[in-house]
């Protein structure tokens, strides 16, 4: 069976864990292509809440197995622990959860770096989580990163390497300023760490190929948005991954052939979180009222997130460049309430109109949004009655896939797994 991804097509918490878990039912391979434990993934199900970072968000099936892919870069204690919780809560994981010896390690020194580097940008950070994403990348195109397949190492070796590069970036630390890592402490959490996951490592694109020679049905899990991502995002307030499907090909080893459908995961209007620019952010009341309604507070950091009108530019610009082949429309109740919801259509940068995003900072910050005005639906997204959505939340939804130019194939209305219409 082929492949269908799941890709977040804004910037970040679009509500990809939530579409991931309503398909999971149906696959017996989740594969997590990009990133670290930035994401914050949410799946409510049956009144319980679970917030995921690093393991995919297919795990509460008992039938699906769980890669964490090549693509991504992971803290071994932060796994262990986040494995440890899902245990708490009930979930059964034995034997489903399954880490790409190709994934980089992050390490203490790396989230050290990472809040330093922010500090340096004084009044104008990124406004990263401090997860140690970006160094932990860095190492990896430097080529001096350590990967998980390493962890498989005899203990001593693996000693020998925690150590040596602890000592070795604390050097780099002191030398920025920054607070070295107790090494014999941070050796001793990671190896414990390193040791419980060991069983876990292997080489998770045969897995996955296995699968696919064998019908299985396989979802490919994004992280963060199109519009962080490293080559196509609003560069530099992006991440440091592959968060458009190029990540689930390069960095999971999916092969791009055996991909059917690209699920394009949007929100019925636009948040952020951390800076850099967001043409439709509503400021002022609007804004605030996305955010207590949307309950817009990050998952990773519980940061307030920004707020503002669906970005049909920005849409356009991500479905063409992921391909996407439907739209999972989220967080339409959101706008239950709004007499009149706006919808960007285009930009007008000085005297002219753009179609796409600009790739270049300083024109995107040029760019004044051009809004269509429609009328809200004042009630309940989902209370129209079998399954049937308000007239002019439809009119809303034809219009968004006009502006962006793909059909909208499922639309969630409710945090809850079973809060899904499909059209
Ligand atoms: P992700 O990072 O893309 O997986 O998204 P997050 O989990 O960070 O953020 C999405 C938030 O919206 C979570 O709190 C979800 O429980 C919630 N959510 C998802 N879909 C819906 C929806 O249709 N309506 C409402 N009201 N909340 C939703
Ligand atoms: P999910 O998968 C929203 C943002 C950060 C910051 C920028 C760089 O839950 O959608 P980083 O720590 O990655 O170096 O931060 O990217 N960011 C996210 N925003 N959702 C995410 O993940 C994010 N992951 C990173 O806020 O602006
Ligand atoms: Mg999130």
């Amino acid at each position: 069976m082929p492949v269908t991804l799941i890709v977040g097509c804004q910037w970040g918490d679009e509500g990809k864990a939530k579409i991931v878990d309503l398909l999971a039912e149906k696959a017996d391979l989740v594969v997590r292509y990009a990133g670290g434990a930035n994401a914050g993934h949410t799946v409510v199900a049956d009144g319980r809440r679970f917030a995921f970072h690093l393991v995919p968000s297919g795990i509460l099936y008992p039938h699906v197995t769980c890669i964490l892919g090549g693509g991504m870069v992971i803290d071994p204690v932060a796994l262990a622990s986040e494995i440890e919780s899902v245990v708490e809560k009930g979930v059964d994981v034995a034997g489903r959860i399954l880490v790409s010896e190709q994934a980089h390690v992050v390490f203490p020194y790396h989230m050290e770096m990472d809040r330093g580097a922010e500090r340096r940008l004084g009044s104008s950070p990124i406004g990263t989580t401090g997860k140690g994403i970006t160094p932990a990348y860095t190492d990896k195109v430097s080529r001096t990163g350590v990967r998980m397949g390493d962890l498989l190492k005899p203990r001593r070796e693996v000693i020998e390497l925690f150590t040596d590069k602890i000592q070795e970036n604390n050097r780099t630390l002191k030398r920025l300023g920054l607070t070295p890592v107790p090494v014999k402490r941070t050796v001793e959490v990671l190896e414990r760490a390193a040791a419980k996951i060991a069983p876990l490592i292997t080489d998770t694109r045969v897995v996955l190929w296995s699968a696919l020679d064998n019908g299985k049905t396989v979802l490919g899990e994004g992280a963060q948005g199109s519009l962080l991502d490293i080559d196509h995002g609003t560069y530099p307030y992006v991440t440091s991954s592959s968060a458009s499907v190029g990540g689930a090909i390069a960095g999971a080893g999916i092969p791009a052939s055996s991909i059917e459908r690209v699920i394009g995961i949007f929100k019925a209007y636009c948040t952020r979180v951390g800076n850099g620019p967001f043409p439709t952010e509503e400021k002022g009341a609007v804004g605030r009222k996305l955010r207590e309604i949307g309950g817009e507070y990050g998952t990773t950091t519980g940061r307030p997130r920004r707020c503002g009108w669906f970005d049909g530019v920005a849409g356009r610009t991500v479905v063409r460049l992921n391909g996407i082949t439907e739209i999972a429309l989220t967080k339409l109740d959101v706008l239950d309430t709004f007499d009149k919801i706006k919808i960007c259509r285009g930009y007008r940068c000085g005297k002219r109109e753009l179609e796409y995003f600009p790739t270049v900072l300083k024109q995107v910050e040029r760019c004044r949004p051009q809004y269509e005005v429609l009328d809200g639906w004042r009630s309940n997204a989902g209370g129209g009655g079998g399954g049937a959505l308000p007239r002019n939340a439809v009119a809303y939804i034809e219009r968004l896939e006009a502006v962006v130019g793909c059909r909208v194939g499922i639309v969630s209305i409710g945090p809850d797994r079973r809060a899904v219409l499909e059209r």
